[in-house]
């Protein structure tokens, strides 16, 4: 598990205010959940997956419950759902740290973050296609070009368990042929061998099977509308029908955004689904549900790739030098902050020559400097930073006088 210092950290705020503007100008609000919930919420995920049986951070409590940290944000929200009935369409929004016990790798964490939106309570096709374009629309506002969007359906629950064994039927046939691994994995969940990128399999799951030859023609038609509504926003996708999601809950459109600059293993910068059981399984009503979840720490990696959303630079308005002991800059600093500039000082009673280098350091527009003649005449010494005239001016128009600095210094940087 990692730090997250300055200045990555002021990005990751940014990336989670950007993610915000986008979606809460769809209408999706805030939920915060908790980070560790009964382990019974989770397991709702899929009791076939990885998620659920190798990757939960699970422990019993002291008061003998069975909880864990969650490793997503998808059933916690429906399980809300379930508890506080909201109107629906229900349209909810979260960002937050979620925990896995994978391999730690570049692109993969054992702590890692989410933004997400999940939208319950209305089934149409449409709304599958609204919560993608909002997805695609962030990675636009974060200026990512190499993203390639995927996406599939799998159908109704009977077409998928229909499908389930025909893949299982399909991938038995190979017998020895296929990886021990694959073969492990088609006893669980046959569905999970179409995503083996290993080499003794890779015909197998070339000839598998396509989800397509089992859609029932509602399932089909569904389809058909997400693809018409997204073919309408102009947002270009590659229909992939062996596109396998790592949960269980999904049915109908599932979707992935590939980041094209990241290794393959890693490049799911985010996806999602529906997952219309889901809030039933949890002792809600019958509840159709959509949603997504966008990997935070890959889609910076892919930033970083593509040279956009760099880290924002740290500066302050302004850094005292105080000569006379260090009162004096308490003292203005206080006053500066309270007037809603940012301030920030040398301690220790440095010499002159080291509180301006930190001056320097802190990138502030102007230093403000009291020696023992200001102090006597009530003035400060004000100096911009990056060219100009210092000058003296009285304490008591120094908060005034900065402003109008700095609103000049803005408009010229502008
Ligand atoms: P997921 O595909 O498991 O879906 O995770 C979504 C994204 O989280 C991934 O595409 C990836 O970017 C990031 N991610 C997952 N695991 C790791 C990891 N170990 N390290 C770094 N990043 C990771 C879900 O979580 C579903 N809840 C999405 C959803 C919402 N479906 C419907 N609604």
């Amino acid at each position: 598990m990692r730090d997250i210092l300055a200045p990555e950290s002021a990005r990751w705020r940014r990336f989670t205010q950007v993610f915000a503007d986008v979606v809460e100008g769809a209408g999706y609000r805030q939920i915060i959940s908790p980070i560790m919930e009964d382990l019974g919420v989770f397991t709702r995920i899929g009791e076939a997956t990885d998620v659920v049986t190798k990757e939960m951070y699970d422990f019993v409590d002291k008061g003998g419950r069975h909880v864990a940290l969650r490793p997503e944000l998808t059933a916690s929200v429906c399980r809300a759902f379930v508890e506080h009935r909201p109107v629906t369409p229900w349209k909810a929004w979260y960002s937050g740290s979620q925990f896995r016990y994978e391999k730690p790798q570049r692109g993969r964490y054992r702590q890692f973050d989410q933004v997400g939106i999940e939208a319950l309570g209305a089934d149409d096709p449409y709304l599958d296609v609204e919560v993608i374009a909002l997805g695609w629309e962030f990675y636009r506002r974060l200026g990512l070009q190499q993203v390639r969007l995927l996406v599939n359906s799998l159908g109704e629950p009977d077409d998928r368990a229909r499908y389930v064994e025909a893949l299982r039927a399909h991938f038995a046939a190979a017998g020895d042929q296929l990886s021990e691994q694959s073969r492990v994995t088609l006893t669980k969940n046959p569905l999970r061998v179409l995503d083996s990128k290993r080499r003794e399999d890779t015909t197998f799951v070339a000839s598998a099977p396509t989800i397509d030859e089992f859609w029932s023609d509602a399932a089909a038609a569904h389809f058909e509308a997400v693809r018409d509504g997204l073919v309408a926003l102009d947002i270009p996708f590659t229909v992939e029908l062996k596109l396998v999601r790592g949960l269980d809950y999904y049915r109908h459109t599932t979707f992935e955004f590939q980041g094209l600059t990241l290794d393959s293993a890693q490049n799911a910068l985010g996806g999602g689904g529906r997952y219309d059981g889901l809030v039933e399984s949890l002792g809600g009503p019958p509840t159709a549900g959509i949603g997504f979840a966008l990997g935070l720490d890959r889609t910076l990696l892919a930033c970083d790739d593509e040279g956009t959303f760099p880290a924002p630079g740290a500066t302050v308005d302004a850094f005292v030098v105080d000569t006379t002991g260090g009162r004096e800059a308490l003292v203005i600093t206080a006053e500066l902050r309270a007037a809603g500039l940012s301030a920030d000082r040398a301690y220790e009673q440095r010499s002159m020559k080291a509180q301006m280098k930190a001056a320097d350091r802190s990138d502030a527009a102007l230093s403000i400097i009291v020696g023992t003649d200001e102090l006597a005449a009530g003035t400060v010494t004000v100096r911009p930073m990056r060219g100009g005239e210092q000058s003296a001016v009285a304490r008591a128009d120094m908060v005034t006088t900065i402003q109008h600095l700095l609103s000049i210094h803005q408009n010229t940087e502008a």
